[in-house]
């Protein structure tokens, strides 16, 4: 099992540090390989996703991802900013299947924002397409004006645009997940988030997933404008169960998401190709406001640590392993800064990997 290790920038390093050392500490026979990557890899090499970092993720069957980007890279042109490391490898990798769950652990139901109520026992997992959209939409640029320069342009453009067959393959993942959960006692629902009021793209999108619904019969599918969806999130967060939708809406209702669980430093992700090769990374950015203070929560990263086990390294029992190691920390009701609430103890981020350790049992 070979594992590419890619901690990146920010609060990157320190969080797969102790992931890493999870890891480790499963006695199982992983051969890791770092690299850098974003703005590491630029500073060291001149490009965020240089070659030799691309080939080690290909040829892994894992990859464990930080986080990339500061704000000091901010005026480099788009192709050398650290965030094109990990859409080129999104898209190198062919990882189109974004898996986020949403799970307010029971211990954090106050740390939520939102009132424990609407948030003690929610599992959701949303389903982002991660390929596709006006992320990566052609054409795109910025129309210059005579005097050459950018801030001179007239205007600027991105293009949204999905094909049938990227929106047949993510509709099938999130419909198969749904009986999947449903199997576990799930309520079987798919709710696919559009904008199929204003745009042609997703009524496209919202068309085709009504038609590869119709082969799941089982599973009960609803459609939802996203603005809608935003609001139901934090009205109603536990009716939805699977819900899924495109790169751009995926991204923007995954991190609002993220504070039903208690903070973003809990969201962990796995994004998946059609050969079950992954890349794991938690869903938050590289804090650079938090870095190298020791401040920022490792829960994410660890738990997409699990989901690697689960999804492209076949070890389920390994997984579940790390995610009642968490629990039981948060049952000791050590805390991170981001989730900390009167009458529980604060700890840094090497000390919530190593209790962690010692909790794996
Ligand atoms: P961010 O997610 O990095 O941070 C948002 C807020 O959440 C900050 O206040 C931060 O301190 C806090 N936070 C994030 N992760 C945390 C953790 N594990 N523990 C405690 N607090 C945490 O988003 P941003 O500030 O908008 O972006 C910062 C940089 O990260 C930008 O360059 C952005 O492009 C990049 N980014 C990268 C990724 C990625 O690598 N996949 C994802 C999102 C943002
Ligand atoms: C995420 C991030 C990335 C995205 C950025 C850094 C390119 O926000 O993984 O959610 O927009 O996909
Ligand atoms: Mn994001």
């Amino acid at each position: 099992m070979k594992i590419a290790v890619l901690p990146g920038d920010g609060i990157g390093p320190e969080i797969v540090a102790e992931a890493v050392k999870v890891l480790d500490a499963l006695d199982l026979s992983f051969e890791m390989e770092s690299a850098l990557v974003g703005g590491a890899a630029f500073d060291a090499h001149g490009h965020p996703l240089p070659e030799a970092t691309l080939q080690l993720a290909k040829d892994a069957d894992a990859t464990l991802f930080g986080a990339v980007g500061d704000w000091k890279y901010d005026t480099l042109d788009r192709p050398l900013r650290p965030e094109q490391a990990i859409l080129g490898l999104r898209k190198n990798l062919g990882l189109f299947a974004n898996f986020r769950p949403a799970i307010c652990y029971p211990q954090l139901v106050d740390a939520s924002s939102l009132k424990r109520d609407l948030v003690s026992g929610l599992d959701i997992l949303i389903i982002r397409e991660l390929t596709g959209d006006i992320y990566f939409g052609q054409p795109r640029g910025r129309r210059i004006a005579t005097d050459g320069h950018f801030p001179g342009a007239e205007e600027a453009f991105d293009t949204m645009r999905y094909s049938r067959p990227e929106i047949e393959r993510i509709a099938h993942v999130a419909f198969e997940a749904a009986r999947k959960r449903k199997a576990a006692g799930g309520p079987g629902r798919v709710t696919s988030v559009d904008k199929a009021n204003v745009l042609e793209t997703f009524q496209f999108w919202k068309d085709i997933v009504t038609e590869v619904g119709a082969q799941y019969p089982d599973i009960a599918l609803d459609h939802m404008y996203v603005d809608n969806a935003a609001m139901q999130l934090v009205k109603a967060p536990k009716k939805f169960d699977v819900v899924v939708t495109g790169n751009m809406f995926g991204d923007i209702l995954s991190d609002a998401a993220a504070m039903l669980t208690g903070s973003i430093g809990m969201l962990p992700s796995a994004s998946l190709n059609d050969r079950n090769q992954g890349l794991y990374e938690p869903s938050h950015g590289s804090a650079p406001d938090i870095a190298g203070k020791g401040l920022a929560n490792p829960l994410a990263t660890i738990l997409s640590a699990a989901m690697m086990l689960r999804f492209s390294l076949n070890q389920e029992e390994a997984a579940r392993r790390i995610e009642s190691a968490v629990q039981a920390v948060l049952a000791q009701g050590l805390r991170t800064p981001d989730i900390w609430s009167e009458g529980t103890t604060k700890v840094g981020t090497a000390q919530m990997g190593d209790a962690v350790v010692q909790a794996l049992g």
